[in-house]
């Protein structure tokens, strides 16, 4: 428990970060609300420790990110060795063993055809410039007027310019930031819990992914440049679309020459029990973007994964080559310290650990569906689960603003030592390093938490 003592080590964190520190996503006033900035300072395996000692489990992976768990002092090691070496050179005019080592693994580990890889530094850019690749690959075939995107209403990509603009998730806030990209179409995504057309699978027959067939037409194939999804939606809730759904928007691009991107930040290296969360599903993207997994969190990078047959098109001259550069690009740290994070979830079997628990995690899961008059659906894959939270389970109504549900969770949660998000749903999403007994304690502190919260209301 918290002592007077260390728990001012916390007041006084949280009182020199409202002065300087510009929090993400937060409002500076409230930092100081109890237990609304825990200050970590530690993590080891799936757990961290805060500045007063406090240890949690890490339910979220920080934010989907840490596949093989903190504190690996291997990672570390990789780090300091590469950065003792050469910290670093400009990836416009040279490479590095640990790039060029680090793209050979990926081509190892991603679905046969996916063979070059454009690194950077986070998920947003990834997608900046799986979009861009997009744009030039038609651009380059002579088809220049493919500049428009399609993706979801319900989906987040990141907040650079172009993955703001290919952004539908209520919860960003776009408008401040408008006019966003010129031709980025938004269309329906999947949500068989609230389906925005009232229809019901198996008989829709994925309406909802045949359905943009039309608007394909409508705005003429051939200003269409590629479709952007993300293999199972985070934003989306957790919705794990039938296999005919992405057999669907493969089948849709095919027909019109569109670039289809599998935004894999979330998904990829292993987080639903596959490496990368479009091997579910049965089809092979042209482009797939990462981020997240790919360092476990130790370095930032992300990629651009490209098929082969989407890089043959920049292959010629000055004029071909994909027209994109940055400074921290295929950065030698970054690099090392990925290849490195790749061969530990190889090596332990991460993935294999995520699709054997994560089947656990989801019957014990069923079991909160049943015992929670709250919680209307357990929805997920692999280490890669969310929890439905409505006011009424036969209407399927939410709870409203003034309920501030999601708050109370988090802060139920946090007392009892797990660390997660929660609004609408409650994500739980550990390092994919659990173990059985862990995957138990997780659904008993979100059970009895739930049960305090249903005494309240
Ligand atoms: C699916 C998806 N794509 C892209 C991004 C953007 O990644 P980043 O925050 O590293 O820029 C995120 C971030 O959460 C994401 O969830």
């Amino acid at each position: 428990m918290t002592t007077e003592a260390t728990s001012s080590r916390t007041q006084d964190y949280v009182a020199r970060a409202q002065k300087h520190l510009w929090v993400h996503n937060k409002q500076e006033a409230t930092l100081d609300r109890e237990g609304e900035l825990p200050i970590l300072e530690r993590g080891e395996g799936i757990y961290l420790w805060d500045v007063e000692g406090r240890r949690y489990i890490d339910g979220l992976s920080g934010l989907w990110v840490t596949a093989a768990g903190h504190g690996r002092e291997e990672l570390g090691e990789v780090a300091k060795e590469q950065m003792s070496q050469l910290q670093y050179v400009s990836s416009f005019d040279f490479a590095t063993p640990s790039g060029i080592g680090l793209a050979e693994k990926l081509a190892a580990v991603t679905p046969d055809g996916i063979e070059r890889f454009y690194f950077v530094n986070s998920g947003s850019e990834a997608i900046e410039m799986a979009i861009k690749m997009a744009k030039q690959y038609h651009f380059n075939r002579g088809d220049k007027k493919r500049y428009k995107t399609i993706s979801r209403i319900g989906s987040y990509h990141g907040q650079t310019a172009g993955a703001l603009s290919v952004n539908a998730a209520n919860y960003t806030s776009r408008v401040p930031f408008e006019p966003l990209m010129p031709g980025a179409l938004h269309v329906p995504g999947i949500n068989c819990y609230r389906c925005p057309f009232e229809k019901t699978y198996p008989e829709c027959d994925v309406f909802c992914a045949r359905t943009i067939e039309d608007r394909i037409l409508f705005e003429k194939p051939e200003t269409i440049a590629c479709i952007i999804a993300e293999p199972i939606s985070n934003a989306n809730g957790n919705q794990v679309p039938p296999q005919k759904y992405w057999q669907t928007l493969r089948d849709l691009c095919d027909r019109y020459g569109i670039i289809l991107i599998a935004d894999e930040v979330i998904n990829g290296f292993g987080r639903t029990g596959k490496w990368f969360g479009i091997e579910n599903f049965g089809i092979t993207p042209d482009l797939m973007t990462v981020a997240k997994g790919l360092s476990s969190g130790y370095m930032p990078i992300g990629a651009v994964m490209a098929h082969r047959r989407v890089a043959d098109a920049f292959l010629g001259g000055k004029d071909e080559q994909f027209s994109s550069g940055l400074t921290f690009g295929t950065h030698p740290v970054s690099t090392a310290v990925a290849l490195r994070n790749v061969e530990i979830i190889e090596r332990e079997r991460l993935v294999e650990n995520s699709e054997t628990l994560g089947r656990h995690l989801g019957e014990l899961l069923s079991g909160v569906v049943e015992r929670h008059p709250i919680i209307a659906e357990a929805r997920g894959i692999g280490l890669y689960w969310a929890l439905e939270i409505v006011k009424d389970k036969a209407t399927r109504e939410p709870f409203g603003p003034a309920d501030d549900v999601g708050a109370r969770l988090t802060q139920k949660f946090r007392s009892r030592g797990l660390l997660t998000r929660a609004g609408n749903l409650i994500y739980i999403a550990p390092p994919l390093v659990i173990n059985r007994e862990e995957v138990g304690t997780i659904v008993e502190i979100i059970d009895e938490s739930l049960t305090e919260l249903e005494g309240e209301i």
